[in-house]
């Protein structure tokens, strides 16, 4: 699974977080890739709060289906009661690795900044392409924050920043390469 737990303190924070506009702007750009259409089946693994979901349970409309998998059962509280006004989400715990659906199942399957937290990223993988039908579309986003050049000029906080992440990075999978193999490029 993981060995980092998204529960109480961290799932609260999660929530937090996700009201930034940051990441609204973040979720809108996910939607404009995404793309997704009236009536359409969409997979959202490791949902957390369900903020992603939301927005695309509003794009397929209730001919559609949301569904939405976290292996923390705090989060799937959270995303339940906010996405309780639309019956086509079903938001359920599950783990990325033995996805609980049939082949073929969704157009779309997504996952944001969840795949690096996945031990066995192979088998997500895989399961993520049998549920998906032929032609669907997958989108998995996960910063490389290995990669983020920050400099602050509140510099105390930003040195509590950088040591707080050192140890949650500890728990984070290294993102392959996108030549591993697990990934090919495309335009
Ligand atoms: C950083 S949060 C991102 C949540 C959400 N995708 C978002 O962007 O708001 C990562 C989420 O992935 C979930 N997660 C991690 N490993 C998982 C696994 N193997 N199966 C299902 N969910 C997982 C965690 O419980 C957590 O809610």
């Amino acid at each position: 699974m993981s060995s980092l737990k998204f529960v109480d303190d961290m799932a609260c924070i999660q929530r937090s977080v996700a009201q930034c506009h940051d990441q609204a702007g973040r979720r809108g750009m996910v939607l404009d890739v995404m793309q997704p259409q009236t009536g359409e089946m969409v997979l959202e693994v490791g949902c957390g709060g369900g903020f992603y979901a939301y927005e695309v349970a509003r794009c397929v409309g209730p001919t559609g289906r949301v569904c939405a998998i976290d292996y923390s059962a705090n989060q799937i509280d959270t995303a339940k009661s906010h996405c309780a006004d639309m019956e086509w989400v079903n938001c359920r715990v599950g783990n990325a690795s033995e996805l609980p659906y049939e082949n073929s199942a969704f157009n779309t399957v997504y996952g944001i900044q969840v795949f690096e937290y996945i031990d066995q990223l192979d088998a997500a993988l895989h399961e993520v392409q049998r549920v998906l039908r032929p032609g669907g579309r997958c989108i998995i986003l996960s910063t490389d924050w290995r990669t983020a050049v920050w400099h602050s000029n509140q510099v105390e906080r930003m040195q509590r920043i950088l040591t707080a992440w050192e140890t949650h990075s500890t728990a984070v999978v290294p993102i392959p390469k996108p030549r591993s193999g697990h990934f090919k490029l495309c335009s």
